[in-house]
């Protein structure tokens, strides 16, 4: 019977019945040890019994935390028979991280979109709830997949139900809905300690009452722990137990005091159990054995409800009480514990991975001091965890190793091993600190220059790229005869840590130490290098000479292999310095692609960036949107804050561009918050630009002036977006009859557009130079010229401001007709693309020519849908099924089914197979 949780239980009944209907939810529980969080879970299991939904459950364990994926194989292990049915990159990653197949080094992310699909398809039998009791010990990998996959669910009809423990633990599940417990109110405490204390004097009573702070499981053990004297209230009660002790303190004290009555080998027996963490009463025993207790040493712990034997498992009746039995023992018995169970692990260990890591651990939690053979064991243990992709197993690993190492160039080696390991998991505080305690340790050029790439990396994340690029250009030349290409890569990045910086004379020195390294003719990197090189002549404002290299480079890209996502990322980048968007969104659609088939999520937001970046700039303003969304998704689930900064400094562009301030004013802020204190310019030229649309889309044309020649002038003068802000500025100025200010500005475009040879800047160009002429005998030959240029193809959007630009010029000089002809041309390119302010300039100038019915077009069927129905519905229409679907976008197939059939009606069909024959809008 549960006392006082009536509308908990109310809660989880509903997301029973919201999963019973095909929805699914998510819930943590929070609260201290000992308030009702584990008999919650078990309400939710009758309950779902009662409704005939199956559940499945996982449990964090203490001294489980370093084994990776213990947790996730847990609750997943009776669906194992289901992998053949994943795409097979996620049944290949989640194979690897249970040990039941070769691991390969796949993504971390990829195994919680396999457990997301692995649980969808257990659902398709119907509804299942998934309980993970003690969430706050799952291990890290268990807990950063199953998070992932909890983000993702929503028409899978799956509950999941994560309790949890208040305290100094990581375990933060930020953006899930929480339910915290508190105390029970005094009725209901009064309630449960009559049922289960048994007499007690009046005063006694309230006593335990107010001690227990309505906590049940104070109710319930505190009164056990008096004497029949103090429970007559002959003496003081709970003398003993007053103090400073918290009360999860005080309830594990009487729990010692429990343990302390038993004959010693069943506290022997308890000892073990609490130090084995997986409950295998086969190991528990045998190790036991060697320390006198013998299978009968059970009884006594059994009897006195602090264990049960379930099958061939013992488990704590509570988790405090494993705490109590381990905490309570003297540390030499703590240890003899641990050197038995590594003994009987011994055997084991040659045949299964898990045993193996198993009894490393346990040897290292023997050990008192460093011992060698022990923590090569356990690097052993961190290179198998490595190999599953168990990034934060594979750091605690290394961590201990380092500890154990007695000589100290082997312990700076597995000291930044841990460090790489927690920077691969997303610990970046912790990766830090590990690199900063080997960083004293040693003078190794080579150990300090993989230390500087952990430095660097985290400062560019998190802090700064002006000081990663000078962390990089200070270890790199140390090591650059002996390890060049290693240099070389450092180096490389530095130059982009530059560029994101706007920091022409760094970019410079690390290119002049670039090029110091002499990398031979053909060269790997050689392209990267020369691209690079020209980025920096582009940073310093010299475009004429930085596009060149840039141009040859990519040339050279169509042709050779892809590299790594590293260095196609660099190229796709490129692709945008010289205005090349056709090339561009080839790379930028390949590396997405890459990425999404190799399940490489970590890269994903940036990849998704470049292609949103290239899709705005080809006006197809609707995708553009869907995949900064998805990225801003992926990137905020993995921490990427300075991703997140340049994903929402584009979506603010994007609404800026649809007349939404709103948005765009929210998602401005939010860059503003977090960039401007880490040098993170790039973004900020992005809410800049954004900013400056949204005035002049409002007519605010002197504030978009203002904003535009604030953005040459700053920190953000040497971006490219702030380039592409020129004509922007120059209709702004013009507009306020300032055209004088537009030269300058102007020049520096011309620039640029000619050292890209792009038609559509060279039309640009012209279209702002027929602006800042005013009217003159050239301004139609000018707009003319650039209206054919246009023709070429390259960015409607700009065609479309040429074309409204062109057609109000032409209504000014009383030629209505051919004005016309431009200003429809404009509105449909406008309408198209869901630019509203420009839309209706064009609308107004029609009408002002006398065109009566100046309705453009109706919207399109695509705008009625959300980026991501509109997402996959182009997917469905291109013959893609609800899996493909839902590998692609990182949702569960049935979440894939969920949106089509929220989309079909929205566009009027009722089968995907209709869906071939929308337009369904670029
Ligand atoms: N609302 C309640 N009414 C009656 N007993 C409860 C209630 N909540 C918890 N208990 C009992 O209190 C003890 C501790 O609860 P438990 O769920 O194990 O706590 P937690 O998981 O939060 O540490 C258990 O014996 C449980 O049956
Ligand atoms: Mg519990």
């Amino acid at each position: 019977m549960l006392y006082g949780r009536g509308a908990e239980t109310e809660r989880i009944d509903r997301l029973l019945a919201q999963a019973v209907g095909g929805r699914s939810g998510v819930l943590v529980l929070r609260g201290p040890a000992g308030i009702g969080k584990s008999a919650l879970l078990a309400h939710a299991e009758r309950q779902a019994a009662a409704m005939g939904v199956r559940t499945l459950r996982g449990v964090g364990i203490e001294s489980e935390t370093e084994l990776v994926f213990a947790a996730l194989h847990l609750l997943l292990r009776t669906g194992l028979d289901r992998l053949d049915r994943l795409p097979a990159p996620q049944a290949g990653a989640l194979a690897g991280a249970f040990g039941l197949a070769p691991a390969t080094a796949a993504d971390r992310f990829l195994v919680g979109l396999g457990a997301l699909t692995l649980l969808a398809e257990l659902a398709g039998d119907g509804p299942l709830l998934c309980l993970v009791d003690d969430a706050q010990w799952l291990d890290r990998s268990s807990a950063d997949a199953l998070l992932f996959a909890a983000r993702r669910l929503e028409a899978e009809g799956i509950v999941l139900i994560l309790a949890v423990r208040d305290g100094s633990h990581g375990f933060r599940p930020a953006g899930l809905p929480e339910l915290r417990l508190g105390g029970l109110g005094p009725q209901d405490a009064a309630r449960l300690l009559g049922e289960t204390a048994g007499p007690l004097a009046p005063h006694v009573r309230d006593r335990v009452l107010a001690e227990s702070e309505g906590n049940p499981l104070a109710l319930i053990e505190l009164p056990s722990a008096l004497t029949p004297e103090q429970r007559a209230g002959q003496v003081t009660p709970l003398a003993h137990q007053l103090g400073p002790l918290p009360l999860t303190g005080r309830m594990q004290e009487a729990f010692q005091a429990q343990i302390h009555g038993l004959p010693e080998a069943a506290r022997t027996l308890l000892l073990v159990a609490a130090a084995e963490s997986t409950g295998d009463l086969a190991v528990i025993l045998a190790a036991a054995q060697r320390l006198g207790a013998g299978a009968e040493a059970v009884e006594p712990g059994e009897h006195g409800g602090l264990v049960h034997v379930v099958g061939g498992e013992l488990a704590f009746r509570h988790p405090l009480i494993r705490a109590a039995a381990y905490q309570g023992a003297p540390f030499t018995r703590r240890l003899a514990a641990h050197r038995a169970l590594a003994a009987v692990l011994a055997d084991a260990a040659k045949s299964d991975g898990r045993h193996a890591d198993a009894r490393a651990w346990h040897r290292a939690a023997a050990c008192t001091e460093p011992d060698e053979s022990v923590a090569a064991e356990l690097e052993r243990a961190a290179e198998r965890a490595r190999r599953r992709s168990g990034h934060a197993a594979t750091t605690a690993a290394y961590q201990r190793a380092a500890q154990l190492t007695p000589e100290p160039c082997d312990q700076v080696r597995r000291l930044v091993s841990a460090a790489e390991a927690a920077m691969d998991a997303g610990q970046l505080l912790q990766s830090r600190a590990l690199a900063d305690r080997a960083a004293v340790l040693t003078e190794d050029r080579r150990e300090r220059a993989r230390i500087a790439g952990v430095r660097a990396a985290i400062e560019f994340e998190q802090g700064s790229p002006r000081v990663a690029h000078g962390i990089l250009i200070a270890a790199a030349g140390p090591i650059a005869d002996e390890d060049p290409d290693r240099a070389a890569s450092m180096l490389l990045e530095a130059v982009r840590d530059a560029w994101f910086a706007g920091a022409p004379e760094p970019a410079r020195q690390a290119v002049e130490r670039l090029h110091a390294l002499g990398l031979p003719p053909g060269h790997h990197l050689q392209s990267a290098v020369s691209a690079l090189t020209g980025l920096a002549d582009l940073l310093a404002g010299d475009p004429a000479r930085g596009l060149v290299p840039i141009h040859a480079a990519l040339a050279d890209a169509r042709h050779a292999e892809p590299g790594g996502p590293g260095q196609q990322l660099i190229m796709a980048s490129m692709a945008f310095m010289v205005g090349d968007d056709e090339i561009g969104l080839d790379l930028a659609t390949r590396l997405t692609d890459d990425c999404r088939a190799q399940g490489l999520v970590g890269w994903l937001p940036h990849a998704l960036q470049n292609l949103a970046s290239i899709q705005l700039y080809l006006g197809r303003f609707q995708d553009a949107r869907a995949c900064a969304d998805e990225a801003v998704r992926i990137a905020g689930d993995i921490g990427q804050h300075h991703r997140l900064d340049h994903l929402q400094g584009v979506l603010a562009w994007l609404a800026a561009v649809r007349g939404d301030e709103r948005t765009c004013t929210e998602l401005v802020g939010r860059v503003h918050a977090h960039a401007t204190g880490h040098d993170n310019v790039s973004s900020l030229a992005w809410t800049l630009w954004a900013r400056a649309l949204l005035a002049m889309g409002q007519g605010r044309m002197e504030a978009a002036l203002e904003e535009l020649t604030a953005g040459l002038a700053g920190a953000t003068r040497h971006q490219l977006t702030t380039t592409l802000t020129v004509p922007d500025l120059v209709e702004a100025a013009v507009r306020c009859e300032r055209a004088d200010r537009a030269e300058a500005p102007l020049a520096r475009f011309e620039e640029w557009a000619t050292a890209t040879g792009q038609p559509w800047a060279r039309a640009v160009t012209l279209r702002c130079k027929a602006l800042v002429a005013g009217s003159d005998e050239d301004t139609e030959a000018r707009y003319a010229e650039a209206v054919g240029l246009h023709l070429n193809g390259g960015r409607p959007f700009e065609e479309g401001r040429t074309r409204l630009l062109f057609g109000e010029w032409l209504r000014r000089s009383r030629r209505k007709a051919e004005a016309r002809v431009q200003l429809r041309q404009a509105l449909d390119t406008f309408d198209r693309a869901g630019a509203l302010p420009w839309a209706e300039r064009a609308r107004a100038e029609l009408r002002a020519t006398g065109e009566a019915s100046a309705m453009g077009r109706a919207a399109g069927a695509a705008s009625l849908l959300t980026a991501q129905e509109l997402q996959i519905v182009r997917l469905a229409a291109q013959g893609g099924t609800n899996r493909d679907i839902g590998a692609r976008l990182f949702l569960s197939p049935r979440t894939v089914g969920y949106h089509l059939h929220k989309a079909f009606p929205k566009l009027g069909v009722a089968s995907r197979a209709e869906l071939a024959r929308l337009d369904l809008g670029t």
